[in-house]
């Protein structure tokens, strides 16, 4: 259990461009992950449906994120239960988002990157202490340009 903040209670999840939406072709996944009404239930659903094609040998026809499939679906679904987290919670004053800190270099990546861990640590840092006049939620960051957000 986290102690809630008297301002306002933040997660931050480490995630990846590589399971934006975008990323997902299938257009019935895609809609059900862009409903309004999206359910933890379905996303459980979403991962298991993955997992069947995987054993079947069926996957590579069905629409998964094309990019190292296995890792950006387990991102396509964090990226997704932030979104339910942050429309759950919107008036509570707890904020869900989400961080993609970009090409790291770190043991994922063997050593390879454009920045060292350190760097992205620091970004993730300053996102998740953000002060509260600043504070979004359902909110997506890349990188290391403080610009860069979008909605999850
Ligand atoms: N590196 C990149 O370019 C990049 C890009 C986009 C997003 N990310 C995200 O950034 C985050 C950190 O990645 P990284 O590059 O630092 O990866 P990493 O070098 O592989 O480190 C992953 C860390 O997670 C720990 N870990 C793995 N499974 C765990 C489990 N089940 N329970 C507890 N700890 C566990 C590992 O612990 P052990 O060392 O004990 O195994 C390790 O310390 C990940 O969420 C990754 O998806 C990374």
């Amino acid at each position: 259990m986290f102690r809630r903040s008297n301002s306002s209670s933040r997660i931050l999840n480490i995630s990846s461009r590589l399971g934006s939406i975008n990323k997902m072709k299938n257009p019935t996944m895609k809609e059900m992950l862009l409903s309004e009404n999206l359910s933890e239930e379905q996303i459980e659903g979403m991962v298991n449906t993955f997992l069947e094609n995987v054993k079947k040998g069926t996957w590579k026809s069905q629409g998964w994120p094309e990019i190292w499939t296995d890792y950006a679906v387990s991102k396509l679904a964090i990226n997704a239960y932030s979104r339910v987290l942050a429309r759950r919670y919107k008036d509570c004053g707890i904020c869900v988002n989400c961080f993609c800190p970009g090409f790291t270099q770190t043991s994922m990546t063997r050593g390879k990157g454009t920045h060292t861990a350190a760097d992205a640590a620091e970004v993730g840092a300053r996102l998740a202490l953000l002060p509260p006049h600043e504070l979004q939620t359902g909110k997506f960051y890349i990188g290391f340009s403080p610009g860069i957000v979008s909605k999850l």
